[in-house]
């Protein structure tokens, strides 16, 4: 699209919480840039459905909020955009595990006419006042490198996947295991909880080195929950079919998986794998590419996989001879991380995967 630029200043600008009005407005006009599959109506109607969600009206975290940056007397001249999550998170440091809420900051946008002076960035500025008041640490995704936004504090974070592909997957049928059946949104709620308090045992066994704070979201119903709802209406609009399988568990309930059909990216995106050995990643993995090929999707895709989940997709690539590649993602959805205020710190982000985004 090409746009006459309109000067602009920081005087010019009023930051505050979106009307409703206001709000439609800018997912109208971001929608040039993450609409697609789905008409602007339909991505509208989504982000409507989306804004009425258990996650992001929750008193307890504080829930979304919808932030424009418009023209001083001129509500509806949106110059830029932002909205920022609440969400339940743990830190761990030198005085032992503390939750707190930390927030997820998504679609930052500047109306095109309105680029490359300076906007997104006082936006940003004055969203992290608004945030730093009662957070411990704030993440965003990037899909435009790591220059802009580490220039604000966000440091950019590991980015490994791993993909497994299933064409040329060694002529190995994309089955489901026996051992592994699938699982339903309904059915989430009971894998969640025993997610949190596992994370959370886990995290306060931690003892950080000196100078280094550890953190990590908290793998609750209502995130995933969001991350289910939006699946839903997004196959439904974009395929006119129904969800069924969210994930899969082993049969004794002892492993699970999450994930959403990623139907513009062409893969399933893993959202978290919960299991202790590589066998059962392997089970996992092998329930995610049978719900792949039964969208049609290309690979299943999964962040920063480590110990069992590594092995797991070792295994799958070895001993089933499917195609399994690790690498970094560079130019999309790059996970950074600033702590409240900016502070300078050795921070590790625990289970850093796509459950968290936004
Ligand atoms: C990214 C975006 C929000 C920047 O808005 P803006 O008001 O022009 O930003 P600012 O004027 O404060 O800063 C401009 C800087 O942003 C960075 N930037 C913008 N687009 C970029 C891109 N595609 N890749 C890398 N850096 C980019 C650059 O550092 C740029 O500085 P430069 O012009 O000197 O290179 C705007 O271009 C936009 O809405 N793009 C489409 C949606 C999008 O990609 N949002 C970001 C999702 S993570």
């Amino acid at each position: 699209m090409t746009s006459v630029t309109k000067p602009i200043t920081t005087d010019d600008v009023v930051f505050t919480k979106a009307t409703p009005a206001q709000r439609e407005l800018s997912w109208r006009i971001n929608g040039a840039s993450w609409a697609k599959p789905l008409t602007i109506d339909a991505h509208v109607q989504r982000e409507e459905t989306l804004a009425a969600s258990a996650q992001a009206t929750s008193t307890e975290t504080g829930g979304r909020t919808y932030w424009v940056m418009h023209r001083k007397g001129d509500p509806l001249d949106i110059v830029s955009a932002v909205d920022s999550v609440g969400k339940a998170a743990l830190v761990v440091d030198g005085n032992g595990l503390r939750t707190g809420r930390a927030y997820g900051v998504g679609s930052v946008y500047t109306a095109p006419q309105y680029r490359k002076q300076g906007m997104a960035g006082f936006m940003l500025q004055r969203l992290q006042e608004a945030m730093d008041a009662d957070s411990e640490f704030s993440v965003l995704y990037s899909d435009i490198g790591t220059k802009f936004y580490g220039g604000f504090g966000w440091a950019a974070h590991p980015s490994l996947q791993v993909s497994v592909y299933l064409e040329g997957s060694g002529g190995a049928a994309p089955e489901k295991p026996e051992d592994v059946r699938f699982l339903s949104r309904g059915e989430m709620k009971e894998y969640c909880e025993k997610d949190v308090a596992e994370l959370t045992e886990r995290m306060g066994e931690l003892v950080p080195e000196e100078g280094r704070t550890h953190v990590a979201f908290l793998p609750t119903f209502e995130q995933l929950d969001w991350q289910f709802l939006r699946d839903e209406l997004h196959v439904r609009a974009v395929k006119g079919r129904e969800l069924e399988n969210c994930g899969a568990a082993t049969a004794d309930g002892s492993a699970w998986v999450y994930w959403h059909h990623d139907l513009g990216k062409n893969m399933l995106m893993v959202h978290r794998v919960v299991a202790r050995s590589p066998e059962a990643v392997r089970s996992l993995l092998w329930a995610a590419v049978a719900e792949a090929a039964a969208w049609g999707l290309e690979r299943v895709v999964a962040w920063n996989p480590e110990g069992v989940v590594e092995d797991g997709a070792r295994l799958l690539a070895e001993e089933d001879g499917v195609r399994v590649r690790f690498e970094f993602r560079e130019d999309s959805r790059r996970p950074c991380l600033r702590l409240k205020g900016g502070a300078d710190g050795d921070v590790v982000w625990e289970d850093n995967y796509f459950y968290a985004w936004c």
